[in-house]
């Protein structure tokens, strides 16, 4: 090793290893330390240590993870753009999963359901900003943590400067870059933020140095290289200040995550003492005091592992409560660019996922799988995410320190204050943050007009358990100073006509707000004391249901909710990125866009219930045409200002088929198992060594399916030998990854299987031969199970190399030379088939080969069968198909799954073995392990499902046993039905079948 440094102006170039710089060099890529100035590249997205700021205007970057790759029907885009906007969000970030876009290695492709522009369109649209993360390395659960299988071939360590892994990467980056670029805010897109690697963190103690100021360098050069202006922006796995601003390779924007709940769904109402963040402020403070506090990605939900206890749990574990107690923390350390990881999550179709998750990837977050947003923690983040919108203080404020008594009454809670000029915010939580009690106490303000401990007329107040508040005190709502509020402000905008201020609190709390206005009178309601001082007001309520409205002056209204009531408020902006005219509107379950022109407002939403609506504010002066979702709609006129309106829902007449009553046609898809069967097109397992740097061979030749090209789904190996009489058992080495499986047979015999546990990864199997006849030939046919690829979160462990395959095998007293090895995976490998849906949607199977999942397929020449209830009655994989209309009624949202029914099959609690693949006009859309779970119900949304037309729905059932397997009920079931305003959802078009040229 030798160090040269070579100065070239202000350009550092470092090279450890003077040849891998020669041989990088000699290509495109450049290792090149720039010299970091932090000057922004272009003048429309700038920073300072408060905020970002977009065109000169100072933003808190409100934002919630959406992956584009995980809901392939554009068209829905908007529908989740909308939905996160609705919350007062401003931002979304989206990883870009490059392996679904250079499945082979030169050939770059992101077209159709993998093209990024209507993603970018959809942002544009409902004015949202963007931050794009392409990787090249994302995590994310996702196959390869977004590596293409043929990585496991690269002849370096990945993440690393090493040549070939740098090069690998070109071209993706090249490409995606590009696209980023022309989306850039600077070209009139939406993206305002680009993130290069992700989580680069964390390396095995062989890596020297790391984090590696060259490759960080050349990961950034290559956005910058495509033409990326906007800031870059890092997101450490833990507040360790690596590549921040004054550091080697360093990102414009230091950022970094934090899950401090963990992924562990199993005790949902478990919080583990000291699990909440206390530091991270004063690190900022010290690693990257010039850019905003940016917290890239924090815990809106978790992953679940095969065997895991299902979404709703961990929607359970990170709900309402957690949002209220952690996130509000993170406010206190002066979070302004706050990402919030997953906001929906959607699903894991055709095997894009890691082997550590199954097919759903509803993250438990505030946006549910089916795109629903009645998760009570949808509406408490959109309570938050409207005060940070009102509240511009928040970003200039200084930070003071927690402190048990300064603030309080009471020992048993901390408050973090912040002032901005004499404006201050208590951010208050429990001290032991976990704690369950109630605790009484009061707040000493400080205020223009004096300290005060309040409540000042009476009572206390009260945190109730995970509970956190915002208080305030001298708080300006449109020129009215609030001297101090304990209710929390959801919102409050000053129309010309009149000012509205909704606070809120929790069931049964004592608040008060007192403000500097001459007059107040309770217009509605009861129960609130109003108190008048020498120069100020004070109002005192206990929260309940029955709403309160306090008219102060002659025109501010400030309306006293409780949480639940607030929960159904919206604020909705009219323009794109300016909150000057937004309505108020109190309209239930969602509230999309809102127009006024001349004297109509035009509202558009959805509804899931009879709703009667309040427009409580930007409504015109004198309404003379209110639509809601396009239809003309009578209203009335209250006392004060507020129209209402009543949306009558009638749930529509829906007719969806029972599968069990239609007809279906069955096909073996393990023909492999027939005497007749040839495999003379197979792949060859001939390579002598394999590509692979992360794990020798212990087989004379690979069987590795990556050294192949098969990097994705089921996986088959034939393995020819002539008997000698001698053998009398086969061992197996197996690994597909967390929850795989494996069957093997002799000719058409069943052996014996793997059937798979959750945590296992790779299995060593023994079965017993049949006697074998001296002289003849014999084919072992091998079925594998690969769950996609492991992710290769530490650097230098290489994990994303684990093969897939056979590892080792043993048929006893032969040599293993003796065994002749053939292997398939989808049809083609990385020149794979289905160009629509991309190099992973299909695996290995026959019926897959032949593209018989896709529409069109020629199924109504097979087996007349009952469906996959009636299942196969030996080991082997059945494939069963039907076909039926669907005509849903439009103006409804309207989600649907296919359920399996999962009743434990034996009095013991044994489930039969078995595996199935779900494919919805052939899309992949669920992986069933029946006997390892948790999954049962597999949402499909519309647009893969044609709500208006035919589909072709086809089930693969891999029975693990020697009795066979039977599905035990598949259901299509409707999730919700909402009437909804949001308007048509285009059928996605993917390639539908055609015989297949060379297909075996
Ligand atoms: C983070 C990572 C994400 C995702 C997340 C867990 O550490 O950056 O990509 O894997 O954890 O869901």
């Amino acid at each position: 090793m030798k160090l040269v440094i070579h100065l070239l102006g202000a350009v550092v170039l470092v090279c450890f290893a003077v040849q891998t710089c020669a041989r990088a060099i000699g290509g495109t890529p450049k290792l090149w330390i720039k010299d970091s100035t932090q000057k922004p590249l272009q003048d429309i997205v700038t920073w300072d240590e408060n905020s970002l700021f977009v065109r000169g205007e100072r933003i808190f970057f409100f934002s919630g993870e959406f992956h584009p790759f995980r809901l392939p029907v554009p068209s829905l885009y908007l529908d989740v753009f909308q939905k996160i906007k609705a919350l007062g969000f401003n931002g979304v970030s989206f990883y870009i999963h490059w392996a679904l876009l250079e499945g082979k290695p030169g050939e770059f492709s992101a077209e159709g359901v993998f093209s990024l522009e209507p993603f970018f369109e959809a942002a544009t649209k409902a004015g949202i900003y963007l931050l794009a993360r392409p990787g090249p390395y994302i995590n994310a659960e996702v196959s390869g943590g977004g590596f293409p299988g043929w990585l496991q071939r690269v002849n370096g360590t990945l993440r690393t400067r090493d040549p070939e892994y740098l090069h690998a990467t070109d071209l993706y980056a090249k490409s995606v870059g590009e696209i980023i670029a022309k989306a850039q805010i600077t070209n009139g897109g939406p993206i305002i933020l680009v993130q290069p690697e992700n989580e680069y963190t964390g390396a095995t103690s062989d890596i020297h140095p790391f984090p590696d100021p060259v490759y960080m360098q050349y990961v950034e050069d290559q956005l910058k290289d495509a033409g990326i202006i906007v800031p870059l922006i890092s997101n450490d796995a833990s507040a360790s200040g690596d590549n921040a601003p004054g550091q080697p390779a360093a990102v414009d924007i230091y950022g970094h995550d934090g899950y401090p709940l963990g992924f562990d769904c199993a005790n949902p109402y478990t919080w583990p003492d000291g699990d909440l963040p206390t530091t991270w402020r004063s690190l900022h403070l010290q690693q990257s005091p010039n850019t905003p506090y940016s917290i890239v990605e924090f815990q809106g939900g978790s992953f679940d592992p095969w065997g895991g206890l299902g979404f709703e749990q961990c929607s359970v574990l990170l709900n309402n409560e957690f949002e209220r107690v952690f996130y509000k923390n993170d406010y206190s350390f002066g979070v302004a660019i706050f990402n919030i990881y997953m906001i929906f999550g959607g699903t894991n179709w055709g095997n894009l996922g890691h082997p550590g998750g199954y097919t759903s990837y509803d993250y438990g977050s505030s946006i549910t799988e089916e795109r629903l947003v009645t998760r009570e923690k949808y509406s408490e983040l959109k309570l938050e995410a409207n005060f940070f919108k009102v509240s511009p203080a928040y970003l200039v404020a200084e930070r003071g320190y927690a402190s048990n008594s300064t603030w309080t009454s009471s020992t048993a809670l901390t408050v973090t204050p912040a002032f901005a000029n004499s404006t201050a915010f208590y951010f208050v939580r429990h001290a032991a943050y976990n704690s369950l009690e109630s605790t009484s106490y009061k707040l000493n303000v400080q205020t223009s007009r004096g300290n005060f401990s309040v409540p000042q007329l009476g009572g206390s107040l009260t945190l109730n358990g995970r509970d956190s508040k915002i208080h305030v005190s001298d708080y300006d709502v449109g020129g009215l100073n609030i001297l101090y509020s304990t209710a929390e402000v959801f919102t409050w905008k000053k129309y010309d006509s009149k000012t509205i201020l909704i606070v809120y609190g929790g069931p049964s709390e004592t608040h008060e707000i007192a403000f500097q206005g001459s007059t107040a009178t309770l217009v509605e309601g009861s129960g609130p004391k109003i108190s008048k001082k020498k120069d100020y007001t004070i109002v005192n309520w206990e929260v309940s249901s029955d709403r309160k409205i306090v008219k102060v002056n002659s025109d501010v209204f400030i309306y006293l909710l409780d949480r639940n009531s607030a929960y159904d408020y919206w604020v909705v902006d009219q323009a794109l990125h300016n909150a000057s005219n937004s309505v108020i509107v109190n309209a239930g379950y969602l509230v999309r866009s809102a127009t006024v022109k001349g004297n109509t407002l035009a509202l558009v939403g959805d509804f899931n219930a009879t709703t009667t609506i309040e427009v409580i504010g930007g409504a015109p002066k004198s309404l003379a045409k209110l639509t809601i979702n396009g239809h003309s709609t009578p209203f009335r006129k209250d006392k004060l200002g507020v129209y209402t309106a009543i949306v009558t829902i009638e749930k529509p007449n829906i007719n969806i088929p029972d599968l069990s009553k239609l007809k279906w046609k069955y096909l073996d898809s393990l023909p492999e198992l027939q005497s007749t069967y040839s495999d003379a097109s197979w792949t060859s397992a001939d390579l002598k060594t394999t590509y692979n740097t992360h794990r020798p061979l212990t087989t004379p030749t690979s069987l590795y399916s990556s050294d192949y090209g098969y990097h994705t789904g089921t996986l088959l190996y034939r393995g020819h030998f002539t008997a000698t009489g001698a053998e009398d058992t086969l061992f197996l080495w197996t690994q597909g990854g967390s929850a795989s499986g494996t069957s093997a047979f002799l000719n058409s015999t069943f052996l014996g299987s793997w059937a798979g546990t959750d945590v296992a990864t790779n299995a060593n199997s023994t079965f017993t031969l049949p006697n074998l006849v001296a002289g003849k030939p014999y084919v072992l046919t091998v079925v594998i199970d690969n769950m996609g690829l492991d992710e290769d979160w530490t650097v230098g462990t290489e994990l994303m190399k684990n093969p897939r395959g056979i590892l080792n095998y043993a048929v006893s007293g032969r040599e293993q030379s003796a065994i002749a090895w053939k292997l398939t995976g989808n049809l083609g490998g990385e020149d794979y088939a289905d160009r629509s849906r991309g190099p992973l949607n299909e695996g290995g199977t026959f019926a897959e080969r032949q593209g018989f999942h896709l529409p069109g397929a020629p199924f109504e020449a097979w087996e007349d069968s009952a469906g996959p209830t009636a299942g196969i009655a030996a080991a082997g994989i059945g494939f069963f198909a039907t076909a039926f209309e669907l005509d849903l009624p439009a103006g409804y949202d309207i989600p649907l799954s296919f359920a399996f029914t999962n009743s434990s099959d034996d009095a013991s609690g044994r489930a039969t073995a078995y595996r199935a693949q779900l494919f919805v006009n052939g899309w992949q859309y669920g992986k069933y392990v029946h006997n390892v779970g948790p999954q049962t119900r597999f949402p499909v949304p519309e647009g893969i499902l044609d709500y208006k037309g035919t589909n072709y729905v086809a089930v693969s059932l891999w029975a693990l046993e020697e009795g066979g397997a039977k599905v035990e009920g598949l259901e299509l079931v409707v999730d919700a039905v909402v009437e909804t305003g949001y308007g048509g959802v285009e059928t996605v078009k993917g390639d539908t079948w055609t015989k297949r040229k060379g297909a075996y």
